[in-house]
Order: structure tokens, then sequence, then C-alpha cells
């Protein structure tokens, strides 16, 4: 397999160490890889007001969109459970902002690994093309 998609899951198996999740002890971590070649990455942090819980995912976006980036190549999600992740509807479409498609590499804590697409997980998708002044350039 591709190197870089290795480091990927690297990353992101490294990042869920660093998770806060004391109320649902369930860690996760991801790694964002964008075009220019960085890797961002993102561990879930909760909160003990329950719904201001940011996941991993849009952590690993946003450090990455803070830093100026704007077209992911690929994200890896991992977590330590024996079932793969699977990214919430919000964060398959904060990845859409930014990828018409993209890898979307999982990992669990089995060492298992699976390869999917963000197609095959937000199908007919909305997006920023769909509006007339796109934020593409924002
Ligand atoms: N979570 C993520 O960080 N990413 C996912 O893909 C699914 C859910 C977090 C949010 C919360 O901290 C915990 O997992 C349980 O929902």
């Amino acid at each position: 397999m591709d190197e870089k998609y290795q480091e990927l899951y690297r990353r992101a198996a490294e990042a869920y160490e660093n998770a806060y999740a004391p109320y649902s002890k369930y860690r996760v971590g991801a790694a964002v890889l964008w075009e220019s070649g960085r890797i961002t990455t993102g561990s879930n942090v909760e909160n003990a007001s329950y719904g201001l819980t940011v996941c991993a995912e849009r952590n690993a976006v946003f450090t990455g969109t803070g830093l100026g980036e704007r077209k992911i190549k690929a994200i890896a999600i991992a977590v330590p459970a024996g079932d793969f992740p699977a990214p919430c509807g919000a964060c398959r479409q904060v990845i859409r902002e930014f990828a018409q498609n993209c890898d979307i590499l999982l990992l669990n804590g089995k060492g298992e690994k699976k390869i999917t697409t963000l197609v095959e997980l937000l199908p007919n998708s909305f997006g920023p093309e769909f509006l007339p002044e796109s934020g593409l350039k924002a």
C-alpha cells in the first residue's frame, strides 16, 4: 500500500491516544491528508454539556483549514474498539466541503483496515459548487 496511506493510518491511531472521551469512553483519532501533502490530526473532545462534543474528524479537518488547507485527498479514522469506525453524518458533510470525493481509510483495534470513499458514504451530496458564489476560494 501507498506509504503515505500507511503513515495516515499510523497518525490516526496515534491521535486517539489524546481523545478526551470521559463520558462515552469511545476514543477516535483522525488524520487528514491534504493535496499539499500535509497531514493534520485530531481526536474527539467531549464536554459535560454533551451536545458540545466535537468528533475527531472535524478537529482534524479544522486544524488543516486553520493552516490554509482547502483540498482533502484522504482521511484516516482509527479506533481502539473492535468494530470499524463510521464517520457521523455531520463529519461526512464537513469533509464534503473540502472534497467532492476522497478516500476514507478505516482502522479498528484489531488492526484491520478498510478503504471506502466519501461518495460511497455520502452519495448524491450537496457541496459548495452548487452555490453561485462558491466558497471554494474563501
Ligand atoms: N465520534 C467521533 O469522534 N467520530 C466518529 O466517527 C463517531 C463518533 C465521537 C463523538 C463522541 O465523543 C464519541 O465518539 C461517541 O459518540
